[in-house]
């Protein structure tokens, strides 16, 4: 049978799961594709196959998963800096930048990526795209509450240029914000061309009062596992 985007979702997350070696401290991604690695890595300390592994979780989701299936957990508090993390992305750049979070994690998930010594991508051949934001779907920008509206047109304004419109996340076929782990709010950007320089872009973004978060991670992945029809492409930083 011809394979699923699950299945190669599924494959992406054994291959990157290879990478971890028993006594590390592990950052747990979150999504339908991390999710497979947590699968994983728990189905190896089962078998004995791996020990010592503790993991850090970047949602509440992703940490009601683990603890279900017995991996022992931790946070950064504990661990500042941590052996390798494993996560999904929405997009994946020719440069290995990515854009994470819609899921909505995206705070915790670049906290916890950004303190580890390695991060490890796992994705099918779909998010791969020629710029960011090129997908025609969103980037997503953590808010808090407060004047959200203010915000969002702060955010729409700064990317007049490319032809930006800020929307804000709602709970699925409802009116209702969508709120975050951290209790915030996300607004959606979506471009009608290229951003550009995305440093610029992401300073700009995180410049303003209001904004916790964007979900641009740039320069932090160091290898993309690629699983497609064709087979599985490893790509280093
Ligand atoms: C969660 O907010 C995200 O950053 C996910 O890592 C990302 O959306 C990828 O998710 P999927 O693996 O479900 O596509």
């Amino acid at each position: 049978a011809a394979l699923t985007q699950d299945d190669l979702k599924r494959i992406a997350a054994y291959k990157a799961v290879e990478y971890v070696r028993s006594g590390m401290v592990v950052g747990l991604g979150t999504g339908s594709t991390a999710r497979h690695a947590v699968d994983r890595i728990a189905e190896l300390l089962r078998r004995g196959e791996l020990s010592g592994i503790v993991g850090v979780p970047t949602s509440t989701q992703t940490h009601e998963q683990a603890l279900a299936l017995g991996i022992p957990l931790s946070d950064l508090d504990s661990h500042p800096s941590l052996d390798l993390a494993i996560d999904g992305a929405d997009e994946v750049d020719p440069h290995l930048n990515l854009v994470k979070g819609r899921g909505g994690s995206l705070l915790r998930e670049k906290m916890v990526e950004g303190a580890c010594k390695k991060f490890v991508v796992i994705v099918d051949e779909s998010k791969l795209v020629k710029y960011l934001g090129g997908s025609g779907l969103a980037v997503p920008v953590e808010i808090v509450p407060f004047c959200w509206k203010f915000t969002a047109d702060r955010l729409r304004q700064l990317f007049e240029d490319a032809g930006c419109t800020a929307k804000l996340r709602t709970f699925p076929g409802t009116e209702n914000p969508f709120v975050t782990d951290n209790g915030n709010y996300i607004v959606d950007l979506y471009f009608q061309k290229d951003i550009g320089d995305l440093k610029a872009a992401s300073d700009a973004i995180l410049r303003l009062a209001g904004v916790v978060e964007h979900g641009m991670f740039l320069d932090m992945a160091t290898t993309v596992i690629v699983a497609g029809k064709l087979g599985v492409e490893v790509l280093n930083k």
